[in-house]
């Protein structure tokens, strides 16, 4: 594998099992999946030759386990427009189903240990909610229809606002996780408390997923 001009999302839809390895190394591999490798080797001061041999070392790991590489690539639209609201709409769904009721008991719970931290996260939950709550409908009822019915001009039309709104829920995301400190357990953390914090991470891993299939995958195909 040479690094020049690969991108980081090539790897990705090569070998889909290696999104792990990406959130692992901490690199954005789904809204900035279109970025140059080395270029953000370089800005994380990351060694490239050390980044590949763990990266192959990733890769002969899962083979050992006998991981089942799936390949997205192969399916038909409408296999991984299934794929997608069975696996990744539903799992969203259902994290912020239980993710409302943890985000408003640890507010009152714990509101007088960390007032800021609270706030900020009960707020910025709140937004990402609702914009992936609204964003699924979209792709339920507008977007997805218009590929399966091949009429990909109108479709086109949506992308760019889908796209959009990917990097806002990853924006707030991204936000999350910094003012959490990448999810660090405060001593007071009580049970709802960590069940909060592992939910987001579950949801921030599973979008990741998600939008990497939509953006490279699906959306490359018309
Ligand atoms: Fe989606
Ligand atoms: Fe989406």
């Amino acid at each position: 594998m040479t690094l020049e001009n690969l991108k980081i999302a090539d790897i990705v839809k090569e070998d889909i099992r290696l999104a792990g390895f990406f959130q692992d190394e901490n690199i954005d591999f789904c809204c900035n999946g279109h970025r140059q490798l080395q270029e953000v080797l370089a800005e994380k001061a990351l060694d490239p030759e050390a980044f590949f041999q763990r990266l192959e070392a990733h890769k002969a790991a899962l083979d050992a386990k006998g991981a089942k590489e799936d390949f997205f690539n192969a399916m038909t639209n409408e296999e991984l427009i299934t794929h997608i609201r069975l696996n990744h709409h539903m799992f969203t769904r259902q994290v912020l189903k239980e993710l409302d009721v943890y985000t408003s008991a640890i507010l009152k719970a714990h509101y007088r240990h960390a007032p800021e931290l609270l706030l900020q996260v009960n707020r910025l939950y709140g937004g990402l909610r609702m914009e992936l709550l609204e964003h699924l409908i979209k792709e339920e009822e507008e977007l997805f229809p218009l590929i399966l019915g091949e009429r990909y001009a109108e479709a086109r039309v949506l992308l760019e606002a889908t796209e959009e709104e990917h990097d806002a829920a990853g924006k707030l995301l991204a936000t999350l996780r910094s003012i959490t400190s990448d999810y660090t357990l405060p001593d007071w953390a009580c049970n709802t408390f960590k069940a909060t914090y592992h939910h987001l991470e579950a949801l921030e891993s599973d979008l990741f997923r998600h939008i990497f299939l939509e953006n490279s995958i699906l959306f490359e195909r018309f």
